[in-house]
């Protein structure tokens, strides 16, 4: 193995232990205990665990979080009115509805009705967009925000660097392309964003200085698709055999990558380090402190 490896659940603790310092400050300096609303809807396997691996690092961190299940038969309505309910209690500085939501409900419908103070996913088209203008008082989707932290905490420079995305979807591939190109410290980067229409895929991929993987089709990246020394970011989860395998191949990238993340423990842990650092921030803003 010659790649450096991205240990992303060291660096998930780092942050966490900065946010519990942040918790620890607000409650004691200005009584104020940051709250954080997770809501499941169904019995999606992943879903459940994903919800409870948050619900766990509130408790662990101080942040006050009420997990909310509702079956997979609930109407768009319902949801509608408890989102309601959760965007006036002054006690909830945060909502997260996991995705995916049962055919019956519009995501869309559901991430727009959540109040943009609160929402801490950052999938509000108010905060979409303030992303795409570069204002800085968006909330910045959770797995983008972790990813650049990742090569920010790395010491990895992105400014004027070639990043190739793989994938547009709302929660990653997207956002991390708007994070990236954005004219700031820390990004100014080129960015391809590349998807299943895309022609000459491997070529694109190969001129990448940084390669960013999430399209969601297991061990996709290939070594010849990976340049000698290039940063490899994988943000795949998929479930092959029972095994937890990323987008990238990562037993025949490993050699050729110059830094790469593992599948478990690189980007996955970071998710969570960033979304109790949105609800922090909710916290702080709905009470000036930030
Ligand atoms: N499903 C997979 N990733 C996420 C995420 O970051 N937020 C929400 N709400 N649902 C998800």
């Amino acid at each position: 193995m010659s790649a450096q490896l991205i240990d992303g659940r060291a660096i998930a603790e780092q942050i966490h232990a900065e946010t519990a310092a942040t918790i620890q400050q607000l409650k004691t300096q200005h009584r104020l205990t940051p709250g954080l609303a997770v809501i499941l809807v169904g019995e999606n396997p992943a879903s459940v665990a994903y919800v409870g691996m948050k619900d766990k690092m509130c408790a662990r961190l101080g942040i006050h979080s009420e997990k909310i299940h509702l079956p997979a038969s609930t109407s768009q309505g319902e949801l509608l009115n408890l989102v309601n309910d959760l965007n006036f209690r002054s006690d909830i500085h945060g909502i997260l509805v996991q995705s995916p939501l049962p055919d019956q409900i519009s995501e869309d419908v559901i991430f727009a009705a959540i109040d943009p103070t609160k929402d801490v996913d950052g999938f509000h088209p108010l905060n979409v967009g303030k992303l795409a203008l570069g204002d800085p008082t968006s909330f910045v989707p959770c797995t983008p925000a972790g990813v650049h932290e990742l090569l920010i905490r790395c010491g990895i420079t992105v400014e004027g660097a070639h990043v190739v995305v793989l994938g547009r979807s709302r929660i990653v591939g997207r956002p991390v392309s708007l994070i990236l190109s954005q004219k700031a410290r820390h990004a100014n980067a080129t960015v391809t964003v590349c998807h299943s229409r895309s022609r000459n895929l491997a070529a694109i991929c190969r001129s990448a200085d940084i390669l960013i993987a999430a399209i969601g089709v297991p061990r996709f990246v290939k070594a010849d698709m990976v340049r000698d020394g290039a940063v490899v970011i994988d943000v795949g989860i998929n479930r092959v055999d029972g095994k937890l395998v990323g987008d990238v191949d990562f037993d025949a990238v490993k050699d050729k990558a110059g830094w790469i993340t593992p599948v478990p423990g690189g980007v996955g842990p970071m998710t969570i380090a960033m979304l109790m650092h949105n609800t922090v921030l909710a916290a702080k803003r709905r009470h000036g402190l930030a």
